[in-house]
């Protein structure tokens, strides 16, 4: 079975984070609205779902098309054996939501909405002309 874009991505919106986050200049909600869950529940991820997810970092640029990427699907919760010759770059855990009150005290806070400073406190003081 291949999912649809719509069943692959439901929406996770949460509603405060929505209220959280308000955009200084107008903003796609997937980019928005996005956040970190560290709270995992232990509904399996099935290949299909992988893949779906796999799929949209395919298609991300890299300099010169070159796709330096590989993918390494491994499921073990204990240290990842990364073979000889990949260097590694990235993890990433990949879940269905679960329940932040079982999470320990620091990462139930660190799950809580946020939001970012406003663009023009990043805007460094170049003069113009
Ligand atoms: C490179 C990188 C490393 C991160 N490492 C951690 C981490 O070790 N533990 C954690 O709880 N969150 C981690 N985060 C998540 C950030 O805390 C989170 O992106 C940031 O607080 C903004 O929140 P948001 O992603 O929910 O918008 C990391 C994010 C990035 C981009």
């Amino acid at each position: 079975m291949t999912l649809s874009a719509d069943t692959a991505f439901p929406s996770t919106v949460r509603p405060e984070e929505a209220a959280a986050r308000k955009a200084d200049y107008p903003m796609a909600d997937v980019i928005l609205n996005r956040w970190s869950p560290r709270a995992y529940s232990d509904r399996p991820v099935t290949d299909e779902e992988l893949f779906t997810v796999l799929e949209a970092a395919r298609w991300a640029p890299s300099s010169s098309n070159e796709q330096p990427w590989r993918f390494d699907r491994q499921k073990a919760r204990e240290t990842l054996r990364t073979p000889d010759g990949i260097e590694l770059h990235a993890v990433i855990a990949l879940g269905h939501p679960g329940t932040p009150d079982l999470l320990p005290e620091e990462l139930r806070e660190r799950e809580k909405p946020n939001t970012r400073r406003p663009l023009q406190a990043s805007l460094l003081p170049v003069p113009l002309g």
